[in-house]
């Protein structure tokens, strides 16, 4: 007999069906509450709610587990590559050796942007966030491409422009960065794998025979796949709720860059360096910046500590340390703000404060110190964590167009004032 919940309103009894998913999460299924009682919920910022089922990326925020399509995040951050996790997440399956060649080279075939474009990149100012030319830049590939603006597009035309996006995101960072700094910009080369090519796009010059560190490149890796999907996340519900309106993926997915650039979404990361930044330059007094973040009168609060989902650790957060030890280490880096990084952390670990509030060290807190230490530019860092994260935007959204998920239109309880009428303004007070 399936599970149901009962809820009693105005002396009426009502019974809710309760649906199980594949790790035994439970959820009661309200989407008939408001025809049967007239009722709706209310829970600001979904906390409490889910958007849909999905069958992408499982986390459990108590164990801090995160996986994607059933794989550990531990094993895919060691052992894959970030386009066979960018395949698993869209394709549902690891891709084989045929299927990955396939979609390699598709995606190698694909990195040029339209020269026309070079002519947006010239007309933004040159201190110019690379989140918002990002953002542009995106939404405008609808306009090189009108098909993809067809509700009714083949799948084949909706793969396509899964392709280009995965190929052409780095090509328009590197440019946007390129630009910001009044420099030539690199174009992609075909020998290179996807991270080597960023990087050659980012760093090469052409007067220069730029060589791709193979510890900066698989650092790169590492960071893209841990970033790459993370469930119902701001951003991706944002691609969502954007393409449940039929818009294209262009469009949907620049929605998500946008969303993602908030400080308190993926602009944490680029907030933890500007953190570590005025700890360094008010003379480094810790102690004095620790006691300002526990200070309730204190706007002041620490950056890149704990998570909305994880309550105790973020999985993605323990490998990145890793990661971060092991490139400052190769790299012999000797950077005071990663020493202020540290002693933070071991304060963060340490303190009561910190540890009863769960505010541990998170993901962006280890991503900025190492896309520091791998040479990306301060304002690159929200940037990184977008091309990490396409992959599960475009799977979030190719989920959502698949299952049929209707147009999203939340609802709301009204509180503002009751009927009145129109008073001529020479007669108002
Ligand atoms: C993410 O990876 O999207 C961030 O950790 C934020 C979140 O999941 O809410």
């Amino acid at each position: 007999m399936s599970e149901t919940a009962r809820i009693i309103l105005d002396g009426n009894e009502y019974e809710l069906p309760v649906i199980t998913g594949s790790e035994g999460e439970k959820a009661i299924d309200i989407s008939k509450l408001r025809g049967m009682t007239g009722y709706i919920t209310l829970d600001s910022g979904f906390k409490n709610t889910g958007s849909t089922k999905s069958a992408i990326t499982f986390l459990d925020g108590e164990k801090g587990i995160l996986r994607y399509r059933g794989y550990p995040i531990e094993q895919l951050a060691e052992k894959a590559s970030f386009l066979e996790v960018a395949y698993l997440l869209i394709y549902a399956e690891l891709p084989n050796k045929t299927q990955l060649d396939w979609f390699t080279d598709s995606i190698t075939m694909h990195t040029l942007v339209h020269e026309d474009m070079r002519r947006f990149f010239e007309a933004f100012p040159t201190d110019s966030h690379p989140m918002g030319i990002l953002s542009s830049m995106i939404s405008s590939l609808s306009t090189f491409y009108p098909e993809s603006q067809n509700p009714n597009r083949p799948f084949a035309d909706i793969e396509m422009t899964i392709h280009r996006l995965i190929a052409k995101l780095p090509t328009l960072a590197a440019q946007a960065y390129k630009n910001n700094n009044g420099h030539p910009i690199m174009y992609p080369k075909n020998d290179l794998s996807y991270t080597e090519n960023f990087l050659h796009m980012m760093f090469g010059l052409p007067s220069s025979n730029y060589e791709v560190d193979p510890v900066i490149s698989d650092a790169l890796n590492k960071l893209l796949i841990l970033h790459a999907d993370h469930e119902q996340n701001c951003s991706a519900s944002t691609v969502r709720i954007v393409g449940s309106s039929q818009a294209n993926l262009y469009s949907s997915i620049s929605a998500g860059i946008a969303a993602l650039w908030g400080p308190l979404h993926g602009g944490a990361n680029q907030a933890v360096i500007e953190m570590l930044e005025t700890i360094k330059n008010d003379g480094g007094d810790l102690q004095k910046w620790v006691d300002k973040a526990k200070d309730k009168t204190d706007s002041f609060r620490l950056m890149g500590f704990g998570h909305r989902v994880y309550k105790n650790f973020d999985p993605r957060a323990k490998i990145i340390k890793k990661a971060a030890d092991d490139v400052l280490d190769k790299l012999g880096m000797d950077d005071p703000l990663i020493d202020i990084a540290k002693q933070l952390e071991t304060v963060a670990l340490q303190d009561e404060y910190f540890v009863k509030r769960g505010l541990y060290p998170n993901v962006d807190f280890y991503s900025g110190i190492i896309y520091r230490a791998l040479g990306i530019p301060t304002d690159m860092f929200t940037v990184m964590f977008a091309i990490g994260r396409l992959p599960g935007w475009i799977a979030q959204w190719k989920e959502m167009m698949e299952n049929g998920d209707p147009i999203g239109r939340p609802r709301q309880i009204y509180t503002g004032a009751n009927n009145r009428d129109y008073v001529p303004v020479n007669e108002r007070k």
